[in-house]
C-alpha cells in the first residue's frame, strides 16, 4: 500500500468527509455579501476558525480544503491554521488551481488555469503543512456541451496537476464538475459525466498518476435545475452509482461528492441513498462546501461572536453527512 493510498483512505475513514472551505476571496465575498457581513480578512478568518474549532471536526471531518489566504493565517490564539487542523486529527488541504477562464476555441466554455509555476507553489504549500490538494475542472451541459475540446483540455490539465501533486508527496483531489444549471435530464447528465470521467482517467493513466493515491470529487447525477420532470432521489442514487461503477477504475480508493447547489438535506439524503446501495469497493463520502456551511453561515451572520451557536449548527450538518457516508442517516435525525 503506498503512502498516498494510506493518506487518501485516512481522510475518508469511518464516514469522515471533507469540508470544502476553499472559496476564493471573490466567492467568499459573494457569500458574505449575501448575509450582509463585510468581507474582510478578519471576518473570513473568524467564520472559518469557528468551523475549524467545532467539536465535530475530529469525528466527522477528515480533511479541510483551504484557500491560499487561509493557509497562511493564524487563529486568534496564534496557532497556524494547518497546525490547528492537524491537531484535531484532520488533514489540511489546499486549492491550487487559479480558477476557470474562458476556453479559447470554445468561448462559452471554461478551462481551469494554474499549471504554470505549479511545482514551486506545491513545494511551498507542502512546507506550510498541506497534505492534499484540489483542482476543479468545470463543464456545462447542453446539447453541444461539454465539447470535445473542453473534455480533452480539462482532463489534460487535471492529469498534469495530479502528477505534479503526487511528485510532491500529496494526494490530489480530482474534481471534474458538470454543473447542474440547465434544462438537461438526469440521463443527459449521466452520459456526459461518464464521458468526462472516462477521459480524465485516460489522461491520468497517460501521465502515470498512481490511481490508488487520489480522491475523485464528482457531481452526482442530477436533472438540470430547469428540467421539469424531476427524477426521484432513489433514481439519483442508482444513476450516480451506476455511472461511477462504469467509469472509475477500481483502484481508486475514494469518491467524495461535491454538493453543487443541492440543498443541505438533499445532498445528505442522496449521499445516504448512494451508500445504502453501494456494492463497490469505493468509499463514497462528501466534500461539501455550501451543503456543510450554508445554515451555519446564515446563523453566524446574525451575531458573528456567537461561536457556540454557529458550531452547534455546523456540528449537526457534519454529523448528518458522516451518517450518510455510512448509509445510516434518516430524516427523523434532522429534528
Ligand atoms: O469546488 C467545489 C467546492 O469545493 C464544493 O462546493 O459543495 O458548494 O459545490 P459545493
Amino acid at each position: 500500500m503506498s503512502e498516498l493510498n494510506t493518506l487518501a483512505l485516512k481522510i475518508l475513514e469511518n464516514g469522515k468527509g471533507i469540508l470544502a472551505a476553499d472559496e476564493s476571496t471573490n466567492t467568499m465575498t459573494k457569500r458574505l455579501d449575501g448575509v450582509n457581513v463585510p468581507s474582510t480578512p478578519e471576518n473570513r478568518l473568524l467564520f472559518r476558525e469557528t468551523l475549524f474549532t467545532a467539536s465535530s471536526m475530529a469525528e466527522c471531518i477528515g480533511g479541510v480544503i483551504l484557500y491560499d489566504e487561509t493557509i497562511r493565517q493564524e487563529t486568534s490564539k496564534k496557532n497556524k491554521i494547518p497546525e490547528l487542523i492537524s491537531s484535531l486529527g484532520s488533514y489540511p488541504g489546499i486549492k491550487v488551481d487559479t480558477g476557470a477562464k474562458v476556453l479559447a476555441g470554445s468561448p462559452d466554455e471554461k478551462i481551469t488555469e494554474g499549471l504554470d509555476g505549479l511545482r514551486e507553489r506545491l513545494k511551498n504549500y507542502y512546507k506550510l503543512g498541506a497534505k492534499f490538494t484540489k483542482w476543479r475542472g468545470v463543464y456545462s451541459i447542453s446539447q453541444n456541451y461539454p465539447s470535445k475540446l473542453s473534455i480533452q483540455s480539462n482532463a489534460h490539465a487535471l492529469a498534469r496537476y495530479s502528477a505534479l501533486v503526487q511528485e510532491c508527496g500529496m494526494v490530489p483531489i480530482v474534481e471534474p464538475e458538470l454543473l447542474m444549471d440547465g434544462e438537461h435530464s438526469a440521463n443527459d447528465c449521466y452520459k456526459k459525466t461518464s464521458e468526462v470521467i472516462k477521459k480524465c482517467f485516460e489522461e491520468l493513466i497517460l501521465h502515470k498518476v498512481d490511481l490508488t493515491g487520489i480522491i475523485l470529487k464528482p457531481n452526482m447525477i442530477l436533472d438540470g435545475n430547469k428540467f421539469k420532470d424531476k427524477v426521484s432521489n432513489n433514481e439519483v442514487a442508482k444513476l450516480t452509482l451506476d455511472c461511477l461503477k462504469n467509469s472509475v477504475p477500481s483502484e481508486v480508493p475514494g469518491i467524495a461528492f461535491l454538493s453543487g447547489g443541492q440543498s443541505e438535506i438533499q445532498a445528505t439524503e442522496n449521499l445516504n441513498l448512494i451508500n445504502k446501495i453501494n456494492n463497490t469497493n469505493f468509499i463514497m463520502s462528501f466534500s461539501y462546501g455550501r451543503a456543510l456551511q450554508q445554515s451555519a453561515l446564515k446563523f453566524w451572520s446574525k451575531n458573528i461572536q456567537d461561536i457556540e451557536g454557529t458550531q452547534k449548527i455546523f456540528n449537526h450538518r457534519a454529523k448528518m453527512n458522516t451518517l450518510a457516508a455510512q448509509g445510516k442517516w434518516s430524516k427523523e435525525l434532522e429534528n
